[in-house]
């Protein structure tokens, strides 16, 4: 149904691209979040190079609880501000963090884990719907290509799930 097969890309971008198009083709037409949301991670996981964990956490409406993702068993429940996923869910901001030793509160879920980079989900309207997340066992290993594709690929699954 779906070819894994590695994708050739000669640049960060251009993986981010073809990945866009696989996420698109991937939940065409299927708004349900939790296959969505599955899928989505096993995509990411299984094409973007030198990462151990991926996946969402969703906002419940008082703390982040773990969605589907792939890597080792997480943390289940993460407060709004703390941790790097609870700070870019309360800023609303992208978090790139280099070192993730040197992250004030950083959540230390797979101790493999030294960078890391969180994008903050929001419905369409305006609601919080939770954070998606991804972590390297290098330090420094995502940088300005990894934001805008990385939220590029969140844009694409929030639209799906909003329809
Ligand atoms: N490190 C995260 C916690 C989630 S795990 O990385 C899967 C944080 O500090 O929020």
């Amino acid at each position: 149904m779906f070819d894994h097969t590695p994708i050739a890309a000669a640049s960060k971008a251009e993986l981010y691209e073809e990945l866009l198009l696989q996420a698109r083709g991937l939940m065409q037409d299927e708004p349900n979040l939790i296959a969505n949301a599955a899928n989505f991670a096993a995509l990411v996981f299984g094409q973007v190079p030198d990462i151990n964990w991926a996946g969402f956490y969703f906002y419940d409406g008082t703390e982040l609880v773990v969605g589907p993702f792939q890597g080792k068993p997480a943390c289940v429940r993460i407060p709004l501000g703390r941790g790097v996923c609870g700070t870019a869910a309360e800023s609303g901001a992208t978090q790139l963090v280099a070192d993730v030793h040197a992250f004030a509160g950083h959540i230390a879920c797979d101790a493999a884990s030294r960078s890391e980079i969180v994008v903050p989900l929001r419905r369409a309207d305006g609601q919080l719907l939770g954070v998606w997340d991804v972590d390297s066992p290098l330090p420094n290993r995502f940088d300005e290509d990894d934001r805008l594709g990385m939220e590029a690929l969140c844009g694409a699954f929030l639209a799906a799930i909003d329809g």
